[in-house]
């Protein structure tokens, strides 16, 4: 077992990373005192796979069990009346409550936003099922819901009590979820961790098959990392947690240009690291041989280095983004594997002539 605190003062935290803690999930809830009447929030995916274990560890004298949806369909304000009502028509409902997130990154979101605002605040606790989840989504006490005009519009800064990681989770998590989740460990591995970066691209088989004592290194090490950026910058106020954001301007540009719908938030991510790479390439800061490794790493763990897009789409997303200033655009760039820094003055000329570096062309 290991564990790892977000220091925020009096919101301080653990994360506890221990496989088969799934097996003994009130025991290690209890440990919390988050209340004495649980609403256990889950998909409908996790209740079928894991029936037994949400059975055996929820009786009804202490737990509800409210079922969402799955994917993003959890964050959706249909969604989030729905698990309100449910809880609200509870019996338990004064019986000092808490939420438990059972599910990946949209569970947790959905679930975390409600604890967030139901009674302007109750505990709750995250047990995180996907890579996502674990190694990013579950820490640092951002939570959201959607509406048809953006993603996580609607959101709060909430801290949960605690996070709970059961590796062996994931055992029953597709491949294609997996390498969203390794798109992200990867982005640690270049913000902030030269040997995550060697581990992930040196032994792509072994991480892909889920070798338990790799998968417990990875996720230890992308925990530690976003626990101590939270902790020195928890709002987003310092610049510091600005880091964690590598790759994603130009992931968010490439997936509103394809309206969420084309790519996935992973292999957007994947592509978005790429192009920052070769930005900074272009700008002198690194050599060509390093943006060779990122490359290399992202196609050994099987994620896209090219993808067909209309450029012209791209940059207009890229203008519409909050970080685009005075015709200069904000984004982390690399100095080396293991340290990034933010630039703030990128023109539109440097941005569009590294587009054509990742442009597949029929
Ligand atoms: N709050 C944050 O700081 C933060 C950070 C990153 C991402 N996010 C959010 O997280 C969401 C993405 O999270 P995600 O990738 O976990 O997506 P997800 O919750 O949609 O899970 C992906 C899919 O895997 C299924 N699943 C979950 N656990 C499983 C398991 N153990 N076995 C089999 N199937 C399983 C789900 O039902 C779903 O179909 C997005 O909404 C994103 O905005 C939030
Ligand atoms: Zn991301």
């Amino acid at each position: 077992m290991k564990k790892i605190t977000v220091n925020l003062k009096e919101k301080s935290y653990p994360v506890v990373i221990h496989d088969g803690l799934r097996n003994d999930l009130p025991h290690h809830i209890n440990k919390y005192k988050p209340g004495n009447f649980g609403f256990v929030i889950t998909s409908p995916k996790i209740y079928d796979l894991y029936k037994g274990i949400i059975k055996k560890s929820f009786n009804q004298k202490k737990f509800k069990v409210i079922i969402a949806a799955n994917g993003e369909r959890a964050k959706s304000k249909e969604c989030f009346f729905r698990v309100i009502d449910n809880i609200l028509s509870s019996k338990q409902i004064n019986n000092n409550p808490f939420i438990l997130c059972l599910g990946g990154g949209t569970i947790g979101d959905l679930g975390g936003f409600i604890a967030s605002v139901y009674k302007r605040g109750i505990n709750y606790i995250q047990v995180p099922t996907t890579l996502i989840g674990q190694i990013d989504s579950s820490i640092g006490g951002k939570t959201a819901i959607d509406t048809p005009q953006a993603k996580n519009i609607i959101g709060t800064f909430y801290q949960p009590k605690a996070v709970l990681i059961d590796p062996s989770f994931l055992n029953t998590l597709p491949k294609k979820e997996v390498r969203e989740g390794l798109a992200e460990a990867l982005k640690y591995g270049i913000i902030k961790d030269k040997e995550l970066f060697c581990l992930l691209k040196n032994n792509p088989q072994k991480i892909l098959s889920l070798d338990k004592k790799l998968l417990n290194t990875i996720i230890y090490r992308c925990v530690k990392i976003k626990a101590d950026i939270v902790a020195k910058d928890e709002k987003e106020a310092k610049g510091i947690r600005t880091i964690l954001n590598f790759g994603h301007t130009f992931a968010h540009g490439l997936e509103a240009a394809s309206k969420y719908k084309k790519i996935s938030h992973g292999k957007a991510v994947a592509l978005g690291m790429l192009y920052a790479s070769y930005l900074s390439q272009q700008l002198g800061r690194i050599s060509p041989a390093l943006t060779g490794q990122i490359s290399q790493a992202l196609q050994s763990l099987g994620l896209p280095v090219k993808i067909k897009f209309e450029p012209k789409k791209v940059l207009n997303a890229l203008r519409h983004d909050k970080k685009f200033r005075a015709g200069k655009i904000r984004m982390v760039l690399i100095d080396n594997i293991g340290k990034v820094s933010v630039s703030t003055n990128i023109s539109q000329k440097d941005l569009s002539k590294t587009l054509k570096k990742i442009q597949a062309f029929d």
